[in-house]
């Protein structure tokens, strides 16, 4: 597959303070080792993205917004454009399971999202994967087309080079503290649905398009596990949510990915 490096996202969701998020970075960055072969991004609240840009050397992380709103300015008290981001951090995520569900965005709101992101420089990392029903359902398949349709309609071929896609089970999301013991794939579960999102950007974008296409896996991963899912073929690094927030388990996630070959 395409990237050799790994990419090792940690979305803090709605955790930590901005001060408490200083804190737990000036802790990461004596404990992270910088890797040529690994990407480290945290995704902190939109609130902290600011203070930690300043704290951090953007060799060793990067930054990612967890939204943004997907027009660039105007009345929309509230709201946070791609376009404040730009600068701030290389990406976004795009159509969190959390969003879509909690917050009813759909794929009209996705695509515009992926779309703001691309104009303003920050690479979208396009969440997709099915709910436990749908999985029980036999639905899986569909599901991950209709995602992926529905968020890169309107995607060139040559803004694939910017996009990533994160494979998130819905069914495997820890609720930010039980990631030890959380149901997840199995190696084959995750080799299926890789090969189907691959295959469609195939069938969307072509060959090469979909070996080059960075995937992700996310759902309770964890500094235990993380080497089963990174093992697996088209996997290139992880979305680490509750496991993001504990040091020891983040930084051996990373270690993990350090020296693993990617298939
Ligand atoms: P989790 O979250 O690792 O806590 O399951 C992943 C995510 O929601 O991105």
């Amino acid at each position: 597959m395409s990237s050799t490096k790994k990419l090792i996202v940690g979305n803090w969701k709605m955790n930590l303070t901005i001060h408490e998020a200083s804190v737990y970075v000036h802790h990461l960055v004596t404990k992270v080792q910088s890797h040529r072969d690994v990407e480290v991004v945290l995704s902190p609240t939109m609130l902290a993205l600011q203070p930690i840009s300043l704290q951090i050397d953007r060799r060793q992380f990067k930054l990612a917004a967890q939204n943004f709103y997907w027009r660039d300015h105007g009345a929309f008290t509230g709201e946070v454009s791609a376009s404040q981001l730009r600068g701030l951090v290389d990406y976004a995520i795009v159509g969190h399971s959390e969003r879509r569900h909690i917050f009813h965005e759909h794929h009209k709101e996705v695509r515009s999202k992926v779309q703001a992101a691309l104009r303003n420089n920050i690479k979208p990392i396009l969440c997709v994967g099915e709910t436990a029903h749908e999985r029980m359902s036999g639905e899986m398949r569909d599901v991950l087309h209709d995602q992926i349709l529905g968020g890169l309609t309107n995607v060139t071929s040559s803004d694939m080079s910017e996009i990533v896609i994160a494979y998130e089970p819905v069914w495997a999301l820890s609720d930010g503290t039980n990631y030890s013991e959380h149901k997840v794939p199995t190696p084959d579960d995750l080799k299926k649905a890789i090969g189907t999102i691959r295959n469609q950007i195939s069938h969307l974008y072509g060959e090469k398009a979909s070996k080059e296409v960075r995937v992700l896996y996310g759902g309770s991963t964890n500094g235990s596990n993380a080497a089963s899912f990174l093992s697996v073929e088209g996997v290139n690094g992880l979305l680490v949510g509750g496991a993001s927030l504990n040091q020891h388990e983040f930084v051996k996630i990373i270690e993990t990915a350090h020296g693993m070959e990617s298939k």
